[in-house]
């Protein structure tokens, strides 16, 4: 018997291929580490530059953690302090918004005398000002109250220095010289320790100029063109049905820079609320939502 049972191709056959699927699995596991890959590159590689390395992302990152000495180190930490402070009002570029916040770059403000300009961070600002020839008509709260004196002699500084301005540096010294003669009415701390934690947070509320947008005692704010609460920043003597205290701090902390708009294609609300969170303490926090807990009228639980 010479059966042969798989001939196999032909000796002078052509090779072929049959061409099988690449398993979807293989495709997926390529995308998932090109992504992974993407990710690590954008993270550690500084993009190509030779001197950033881990853990530092961007030569930005790096030039932070380099020492500074003197003024250097003043202008660099009052640039952080701006960015978290007052850049979300009067911008990185500091050139403000138009019709909603003033300008700084070429601010006649920024370059008066220190304790005249320690004054508009410390007890706030409420048109009508000018400011390079123009007119403005608006209100900015103590926002610089809460911060240290080396804190606020850095941010004048920044501003001071930045954007074509070229005025003299800002010391601490000097903000607490001028904080000495400006704030005679603010209570003292061992007022504050009598107080009740509701009196605290009306002192508090005060403090930080709460009363230039929302009204004395949280009762009815100025107007806010084109804002969904009644075009005007609403009052506050509700909030107890609408917020848990966690709720209201929370809220407080982080502000609200969008405002809902009456007529959405309407101009934008020159009024927001600012973000507190890195302005005021946490046990003031706490007085704060414990005093404005407190201004529901008794007696008018409306049930809902
Ligand atoms: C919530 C927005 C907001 C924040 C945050 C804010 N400002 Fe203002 N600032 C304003 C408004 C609005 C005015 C104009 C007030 C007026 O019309 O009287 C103003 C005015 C000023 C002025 C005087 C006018 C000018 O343009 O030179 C200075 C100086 C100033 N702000 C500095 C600061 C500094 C420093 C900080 C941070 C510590 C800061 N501001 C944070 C809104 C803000
Ligand atoms: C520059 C003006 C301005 C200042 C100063 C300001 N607020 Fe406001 N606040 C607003 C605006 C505008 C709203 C409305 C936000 C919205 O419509 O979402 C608001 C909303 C609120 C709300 C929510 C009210 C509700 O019914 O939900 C609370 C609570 C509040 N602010 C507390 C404070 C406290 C406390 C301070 C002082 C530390 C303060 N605000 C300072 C403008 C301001």
């Amino acid at each position: 018997m010479s059966e042969v049972k798989n001939p196999g191709p032909k000796p002078d056959a052509e090779p072929t291929a049959a061409s099988a699927p690449v398993p979807t699995w293989i495709f997926i596991l390529t995308l998932v580490l090109i992504y992974l890959g993407a990710v690590y590159f954008d993270r550690y590689s500084g993009w190509f530059d030779q001197q950033v390395y881990p853990p530092f992302q961007s030569a930005d990152d790096l030039a932070r953690y380099q020492p500074k000495s003197g003024e250097a180190a003043l202008l660099a930490h009052g640039k952080g302090v701006y960015e978290s402070v007052c850049g979300t009002c009067h911008g990185s570029d500091g050139l403000g918004k138009p019709d909603q916040v003033p300008p700084l770059a070429g601010s006649e403000w920024v370059s008066k005398d220190i304790p005249s300009l320690v004054r508009v961070p410390q007890l706030g600002l409420n048109g009508p000002i000018k400011v390079a020839g123009k007119d403005w008509n608006l209100a900015m709260a103590p926002m610089g109250a809460g911060l240290s004196d080396a804190d606020l002699a850095g941010v004048l500084t920044y501003i001071r220095q930045s954007w074509g301005n070229r005025s003299s540096a800002v010391s601490a010294d000097e903000v607490k010289a001028a904080r000495v003669a400006i704030s005679g009415k603010a209570p003292s701390a061992e007022e504050l320790a009598k107080m009740t934690p509701v009196e605290r947070g009306h002192a508090v509320f005060q403090k930080y100029g709460c009363f230039q947008c929302h009204g004395e005692d949280g009762k009815g704010g100025v107007r806010n063109t084109n804002a969904k609460t009644a075009e005007q920043v609403p009052s506050l003597i509700y909030v107890a049905d609408g917020y848990t205290k966690e709720e209201l701090i929370a809220f407080v902390s982080r502000g609200e820079r969008n405002i809902p708009r009456m007529n959405p294609n309407g101009p934008e609300p020159p009024h927001f609320m600012p973000k507190w969170g890195p302005i005021i303490n946490p046990n003031e926090l706490s007085d704060i939502a414990d005093f404005l807990f407190s201004l529901k009228p008794k007696g008018s639980d409306v049930g809902f």
